[in-house]
């Protein structure tokens, strides 16, 4: 399983609303790519078309082809509820089932995808899932607590933890860090680290720093006007982004000179 995420031609639409437009991008297995750009440019929406989460959207659709590992995700015939088992999401706000154990929470993906597991695989799935979310020794005692129960950041990994619990092989993230604290963050871009070496992870941060931080390759989306398209400006190395990129809009946004 290499993972490597292909995007072609790749035009996004909401009804008639073209909201991003022309993406070509191709994503390294077991690699961090960061997405930056200015609110609005389509950063969401592109990422959402990575795993079929843009079309739950009434009259939403795309153009073009994401394939990975050289098959397309928009191809006939394809499961759009087993691409979502291929490569799970994290959003912005935490979404924990606020009812549910935190131990259910780490199952939900599993359940949903009507997996039947035993107890004790269970059990050893939610310790592994919350390990590898860093979570682990901050809830092992409490694993049949309700998970709203959790701090802002806790809740963010339990959601990482049931992302990782049905092992997808690509990770978006949508600025999962966003509502967070410093040290949650800083557990967050850790953990981002870690994972590197199993997920190819895409992460959408308005943070410049965390870019710089966590990523191997970043991409600069803009917008050139209201009510036109987003556009993928450029894609590098994010040290070559952030030191010399190729295009004026991506500097001026970098170096805080925008708009
Ligand atoms: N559900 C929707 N229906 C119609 N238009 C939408 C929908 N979601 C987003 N859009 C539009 O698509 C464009 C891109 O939005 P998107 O949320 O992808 O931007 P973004 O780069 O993620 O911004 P932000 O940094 O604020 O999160 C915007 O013009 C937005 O208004
Ligand atoms: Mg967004």
């Amino acid at each position: 399983m290499s993972q490597r995420i292909d995007a072609k031609d790749l035009n996004i639409y909401y009804g008639a609303f073209l909201a991003v437009a022309g993406v070509n991008m191709s994503i390294d297995p077991r690699s961090v790519t960061a997405l930056i750009g200015p609110s609005g440019c389509g950063k969401s929406t592109f990422l959402r078309t990575l795993n079929r989460m843009h079309e739950v959207i009434p009259g939403a659709r795309v153009k073009g082809t994401v394939e990975i590992d050289g098959i397309d995700l928009y191809g006939a015939g394809v499961d759009p509820v087993a691409v979502r088992r291929q490569v799970g999401m994290v959003f912005q706000r935490p979404n924990p089932f606020p009812t549910m154990s935190i131990a259910e929470n780490v199952l939900a993906g599993v359940r949903l995808n009507n997996k039947r597991i035993g107890k004790s695989d269970a059990n050893e799935l939610v310790e592994a899932s919350l390990r590898g979310a860093n979570l682990w020794n901050e809830v092992k005692d409490r694993l049949d607590r309700p998970g709203s129960g959790l701090s802002g950041g806790q809740q963010q990994r339990l959601c990482i933890a049931r992302a990782i619990a049905v092992k997808p092989q690509v990770l978006l993230m949508d600025e999962p860090c966003s509502a967070l604290d410093p040290i949650s963050t800083l557990a967050i871009e850790d953990l981002i680290a870690e994972l590197k070496s199993e997920y190819t992870i895409v992460i959408v941060t308005h943070n410049m720093q965390q870019a710089a931080r966590v990523s191997d390759r970043t991409g600069f989306f803009n917008l050139e006007a209201t009510g036109k398209p987003g556009r993928l400006i450029e894609i590098d190395d994010t040290a070559t982004i952030f030191s010399s990129p190729s295009e004026q809009a991506t500097e001026d946004y970098i170096s805080g000179r925008f708009g």
